[in-house]
């Protein structure tokens, strides 16, 4: 379905140049390059729902998304949802009644919005899904987000690396045969996200499992028993230490967790360390194999100070840059440019999409991935602060 837009034309030049420009790092200030300021975005308003602020990646995501508009010359109602399912539909709500021309969300509840987005499709306002997929609506127009399968991928590859059954390439380390105690979480059910993730994940795992090589001491597998409503830090640790007590009591030790978000492992590890081991990997009953994803600054604190083991980096100044080069596509009455038209299904239509990439961070490439992008400075690494 295509709908039609009676709004001023904005100019291939701008998306171009917002294609190049940077939306800010997580805690960054926007290093804009670009010459996309002054663009003719002619005042129109766009509203940016984002969940939380308990995440500093949604924080970074609203500030890049709403710079980059404002270096445009739209106007933005950017709010955050307080995790709160009702709050962030009544915030839709009322975005469309003060007539954004767009609207770009990360939802909260995936499934929770078809009568937002019904009322968005009445008011023929194009809708993006913003890094998490909104589901069973069709008025979803696109979907910017990271390869979140390879996410998942990616977490299994590090824990399996950080127990020396792979080496960093992905190779077979010869003669590493386990069996390693591994722990599985994973996050918020209602977040298309945490699925992708898991199976991805699993994907990578299940072989070992079934070699012997992994084993899941406590038998938690399925993503139901893994699953972490909200994404919460004090369920994960909750969850982390029923475990430790349920599972552990005899003296048997964990060498891996899979941790599918920083704010998660952070929880693990406070319950590791609290039922000592630890504190850092390196010490007599070491820390286990904890991974993540974000690259939260107190995260990659923990990484370098040899306490995690690794995160995913998902460029969030990327990922705003695709939202305005997309959203001023639809402003500009056209379809935004897809690169993959296959994966996404919403449950009622198969979601056009714009996958990014992601990579792994180890202590050993916080310079490159990190510093050296301008995503975090060696002082707030060090400090473990933005
Ligand atoms: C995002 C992750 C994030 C998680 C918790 C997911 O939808 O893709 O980057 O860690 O939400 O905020």
């Amino acid at each position: 379905m295509r709908r039609k837009f009676s709004i001023a034309a904005v100019g291939a030049t701008l998306a171009l140049g917002l294609a190049a420009c940077s939306g800010g790092g997580a805690g960054s200030s926007t290093d804009d390059a670009s010459g996309a300021a002054g663009g003719d975005g002619g005042g129109q308003l766009v509203g940016v729902a984002m969940p939380t602020q308990t995440s500093e990646r949604w924080i970074a995501d609203g500030d890049a998304v709403k710079a980059g508009l404002e270096e445009a010359g739209y106007k933005v109602d950017l709010q955050y949802g307080n995790d709160d399912i009702p709050t962030q539909q009544s915030q839709i709500d009322q975005m469309i009644t003060k007539g954004v021309k767009l609207l770009i969300i990360a939802s909260i509840d995936g499934t929770a919005l078809a009568n937002q987005l019904q009322a968005a499709a009445d008011a023929d306002i194009p809708v993006i899904a913003y890094d998490r997929l909104i589901r069973d609506s069709e008025n979803v127009d696109f979907y910017v987000t990271f390869d979140n399968y390879n996410v998942g991928v990616q977490q299994a590859t590090s824990l399996l690396v950080g127990l020396g059954v792979l080496d960093e390439a992905g190779t077979a380390v010869e003669g590493v045969t386990g069996p390693f105690n591994v722990e599985l979480f994973a996050g918020s059910l209602d977040d298309n996200n945490a699925h992708f993730f898991w199976k991805g994940a699993m994907d990578t795992l299940q072989p070992y499992i079934d070699e012997g090589v992994i084993v899941v001491p406590s038998g938690q597998t399925d993503i139901e028993q893994a699953a972490t409503l909200r994404w919460q830090q004090e369920t994960a640790q909750k969850r982390m230490e029923d475990l430790l007590t349920s599972t552990y009591g005899g003296g048997s030790k964990v060498d891996g967790v899979l941790s599918p978000y920083d704010g998660l492992s952070r929880g693990i590890i406070t319950a590791l360390q609290n039922a000592g081991y630890g504190p850092t990997r390196s010490d007599a009953t070491p820390m286990p194999v904890v991974t993540g994803q974000d690259a939260e600054i107190a995260s990659v604190k923990l990484i370098a100070d040899d306490v995690q083991f690794s995160t995913i980096f998902k460029d969030t100044r990327k990922l705003a840059d695709q939202a305005i080069v997309s959203g001023t596509s639809f402003l500009a009455g056209e379809e935004p440019e897809a690169n993959d038209t296959e994966t996404y299904d919403n449950g009622v239509k198969v979601v056009p999409s714009y996958l990014l990439t992601s990579d792994i961070v180890y202590a050993n490439n916080i310079q490159a991935l990190l510093i050296d992008s301008g995503y975090w400075t060696a002082e707030q690494v060090e400090k473990g602060q933005a």
